[in-house]
Order: C-alpha cells, then sequence, then structure tokens
C-alpha cells in the first residue's frame, strides 16, 4: 500500500512539467515530513524477563528514526499464534517483518509466505529450519555452549557429575547449546547424570531439578540453558534443605543485568554468559534493506562471560 503510493508520488515527479516538490527523495513531498516505515514485530512471548529486554531495545532503537512505525505481536509463546501474526503482517502489508520464533519449524511456511509476498524478513535469536528469510541477527549458541562447558570443567578441576536443563528442543539454540557444552567438555571426566527439556522455563527447570535431587546424591554443577533455568534448579536445591545449593555450581545463559549478573554477583551463580537481544541491531539493519542496502545474511552478536572474579569489572568479552 504505502510503496504503491510512493511509486505513484515518484512517478508523478518524474513526468515532465511537473514540479517535485521533494528536494532529496525520501521526504513527504507537501509537507517534509519523513517517509513512513511500517514494521511488524512478532515476539514468541513476552513471559520471560529476555524477552521484555528485546522488545525494549527495539522500541529504543526505532524511536531514534521517526519515520519508523512499529506494529509489536506477542505470540504468548503459541506457534499457531506467531504463524497467524505473521499472516495478518501480510495482510497489512507492512514494509518489514521482524520475527523472534519461538519453534524452528513451524514459522518456516509463514516465513516463506511474507517473502514471496515481498515483504523482507528479519529474523532475530531463533533460527528457523530453512535460508528463506532475509536476514538472521544472533549470537553464537554453539560458541557459547563451548565457552560454558570449557569454564565450568575449569571450575570443577575437570571432573564432576552434572545436571543439564536444557531450553525447547524444537527451538535451535536449545540444540546448539548442547552441542558446543559437550565440545567444550570433551576429554574431561565430567558426565551428565541427568537432563530434561524445560522449554527455557524457571517453574519446569524448578521441577526437573527437585528430582533430580531426589536421585543423585552427588550432583556437581547445574547446566541451565538460560538464566531463569539454572535459577529455578537453585531454588529446588534451596527447598530441599541439605544445603546442597552451596556445593553445587549453577551456571546459566543472558546475562542480563537485573537477572543472571545480579545472580552471579549474590553467589547464586557461579557463571553466566551474555546473549544480547539484538534488537538495536534488528532496527539498524531493517532500515538498510528498506533504504535497499545490501546486508549480510547472516549478523552474528558478540557475547561475555562473567563469573565470581570479573563479575564487578563487567565479564570479559570472548
Ligand atoms: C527467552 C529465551 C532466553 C534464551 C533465548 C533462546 O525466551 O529463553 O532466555 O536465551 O530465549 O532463544
Amino acid at each position: 500500500m504505502r510503496r504503491a503510493i510512493a511509486a505513484v508520488v515518484l512517478a508523478a515527479a518524474l513526468l515532465p512539467g511537473c514540479s517535485s516538490p521533494a528536494k532529496d527523495g525520501a521526504t513527504d513531498e507537501t509537507k517534509g515530513e519523513a517517509r513512513k516505515y511500517v514494521i511488524g514485530m512478532s515476539q514468541c512471548n513476552l513471559g520471560e524477563p529476555w524477552r521484555q529486554q528485546m522488545n525494549k531495545d527495539i522500541e529504543a532503537a526505532a524511536a531514534k528514526h521517526p519515520e519508523v512505525e512499529m506494529i509489536f505481536r506477542d505470540a504468548q509463546n503459541k506457534s499457531e499464534t506467531q504463524q497467524s501474526q505473521m499472516r495478518e503482517f501480510v495482510q497489512q502489508k507492512v514494509d518489514l517483518i521482524i520475527i523472534s520464533p519461538k519453534e524452528s519449524r513451524p514459522l518456516v511456511k509463514p516465513v516463506s509466505d511474507a517473502m514471496a509476498a515481498g515483504i523482507p524478513v528479519i529474523v532475530l535469536d531463533r533460527k528457523l529450519e530453512s535460508d528463506d528469510f532475509t536476514c538472521f541477527i544472533g549470537a553464537d549458541n554453539v560458541k557459547i555452549g563451548r565457552e560454558a562447558g570449557k569454564e565450568l570443567a575449569k571450575q570443577l578441576g575437570g571432573k564432576g557429575s552434572i545436571v543439564e536443563l536444557k531450553g525447547l528442543m524444537t527451538s535451535i539454540p536449545g540444540h546448539e547449546r548442547h552441542n558446543g557444552f559437550m565440545e567444550g567438555i570433551k576429554g574431561t571426566q565430567i558426565k551428565t547424570i541427568f537432563e530434561a527439556d524445560c522449554g527455557w522455563l524457571e517453574p519446569n527447570a524448578q521441577r526437573e531439578m527437585k528430582s533430580a535431587l531426589s536421585r543423585f546424591e552427588q550432583i556437581d554443577a547445574v547446566y541451565g540453558h538460560n538464566d531463569p533455568s539454572a535459577h529455578g534448579a537453585y531454588m529446588a536445591a534451596k527447598q530441599e534443605g541439605k544445603g546442597r545449593e552451596n556445593t553445587i555450581k549453577f551456571v546459566g545463559i543472558d546475562a542480563l543485568p537485573d537477572e543472571g549478573v545480579r545472580y552471579v554477583k549474590k553467589g547464586i551463580l557461579a557463571l553466566t554468559f551474555q546473549y544480547p537481544t539484538g534488537g538495536a541491531e534488528a532496527i539498524d539493519t531493517a532500515l538498510k534493506i528498506l533504504k535497499g542496502e545490501k546486508v549480510d545474511k547472516t549478523i552474528t552478536l558478540g557475547t561475555r562471560m562473567f563469573n565470581k572474579e570479573n563479575v564487578e569489572a563487567g565479564g570479559v568479552p570472548l
């Protein structure tokens, strides 16, 4: 719709004999206002602090560009809802879509359909099982998992029994964080004695850890695929009432200042890794795409490691 209007305006401006009121192309001819780009953002859920942060980062970056109008949708952790949000954005003919998908498979077709309709799509944080999108932005989850394994192995002196509380295994970060971790502990005497898919959610992790604690006398560490999972495990150990929360090393990922980083400062977590939301980068990239510039297909974000020694100094980049 907006593209169509822009095309008509442009055509009129190019007609011989017509005056061209727009001086530098991208402005509204009559009022000098900036052109509006409508960007739809489908967030898989807003129940987790990390996702609230992602939306805040997008909002803050978009606020610096008066020509950008954002439409936010929350899929409430349901892939079907997210699928229909994609269809809604296509019907509305938004100029660009940002999606942070819940699962890797169910969103493949809706994203392809948007691309086929000529709407560029930026996939943020969780990958899709497809190449049909404009750009993927996210941190390297294999690397984060590997560094988690290596650093934990160091802290455990190369041996121990661990519990792995996985993220949702129908999403790619869960697999990548697992595979990377296995690489990181390769060649050590660390063995996994219990593992469960906790769907990224703290209550699930707390419940699974409760059963791990009741089955195993000796647990040296917990590798949670995100900070809420690691914290849920800590709470389960604390509630057991045997003081095991003081001897088990809890490892998480995300490192929000008010969540994981605070837990490391308080001695609850032994380790966490920054998992940037990519919100600001998504808006920068969206604007480049909308202005017709070429962007890389994959934009990989960095990470930082936080442990007891470096947390006060802001962690170390990896
Ligand atoms: C939030 C979250 C984060 C995690 C990311 C992985 O939904 O679970 O905690 O790092 O998703 O995609």
